[in-house]
């Protein structure tokens, strides 16, 4: 029987590569999504390579909202059997210098980024000690740890995320369940292609590789840590940015 993985916020620009990743190592890949109608994108780019409702499937559910988690979750789990692999990498961005930041903007980031990382992983963890296997990869940030201007909500949850990976890691490696974090630098999606263009150029300007990077550059990260051949590797971050980080 096929593995399960679950990517929250599968169906953007970054979800979308690793659901297409994932389907190809084998894996059954469940893709949630909260707006209706944005799932359509991703079943046509599933599609395109060949995959259909025998090889992955869209899950709506609002992940910054911890019963609606356990909901698609329980979905899910009654139809599929245990979740395998989690991907949190729903997010989003709403940024403002502080001082014009609204709450609205901080909640908003805080929830989607960061909450939903324990509403999503609470409800598959006693899933994965039961079978004894399990593979947590939470989608952080270059900017957890670099920092951005107007990035003050993004960055704290993004740095929240790399906290909870370590402190999950050493909880459930002895049940054969690894907890990664793989971090993005500058990559091109609908979120990167929103900032301002003369920050977004500026940021180009300033990647060693020359590049940004592309959504499949992350996905091959997150295949390696939901690999068995990964199972010694917990707790860590794997930076994915072009050598942004060098200038840290
Ligand atoms: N760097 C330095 N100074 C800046 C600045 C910046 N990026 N943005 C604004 N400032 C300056 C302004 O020029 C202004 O200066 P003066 O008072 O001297 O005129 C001062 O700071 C006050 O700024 P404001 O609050 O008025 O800023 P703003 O409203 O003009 O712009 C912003 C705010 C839109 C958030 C802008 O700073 C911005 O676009 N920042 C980049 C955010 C960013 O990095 N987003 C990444 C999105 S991609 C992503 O998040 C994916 C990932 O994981 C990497």
């Amino acid at each position: 029987m096929k593995k399960i993985a679950l990517v929250t916020g599968g169906v953007g620009g970054i979800g979308t590569g690793i659901s297409r990743a994932l389907a190809k190592e084998g894996f059954f890949v469940v893709a949630n999504y909260v707006v209706p109608g944005s799932e359509t994108r991703w079943q046509e780019a599933m599609a395109a390579e060949g995959y259909d409702h025998t090889h992955c499937m869209p899950a709506f559910g609002d992940v910054s909202d911890f019963a609606a988690a356990g909901q698609m979750v329980s979905a899910i789990e009654a139809t599929h059997g245990s979740v395998s692999v989690l991907v949190n990498c729903a997010g989003i961005t709403r940024d403002a210098s502080l001082r014009k930041m609204a709450p609205e903007q901080w909640h908003a980031v805080i929830n989607t980024n960061l909450n939903s990382v324990f509403n999503v992983t609470r409800h598959v963890l006693d899933g994965m000690c039961e079978q004894g296997f399990g593979r947590i990869i939470s989608i952080s940030s270059i900017n957890a740890t670099k920092g951005a201007f107007g990035q003050t909500n993004y960055a704290a949850a993004k740095s929240g995320i790399l906290g909870f990976t370590k402190a999950l890691a050493l909880e459930v490696i002895k049940k054969g369940v690894t907890v990664n974090a793989v971090s993005p630098g500058f990559i091109d999606t609908d979120m990167t292609r929103a900032m301002r263009e003369d920050v977004r150029n500026e940021i180009v300007a300033s990647i060693p590789a020359g590049r940004m990077g592309y959504p499949d550059d992350i996905a091959n990260a997150v295949v390696f840590l939901a690999s068995e051949a990964s199972s010694y590797i917990t707790g860590t971050n794997l930076s994915v940015n072009g050598g942004v980080h060098l200038y840290q």
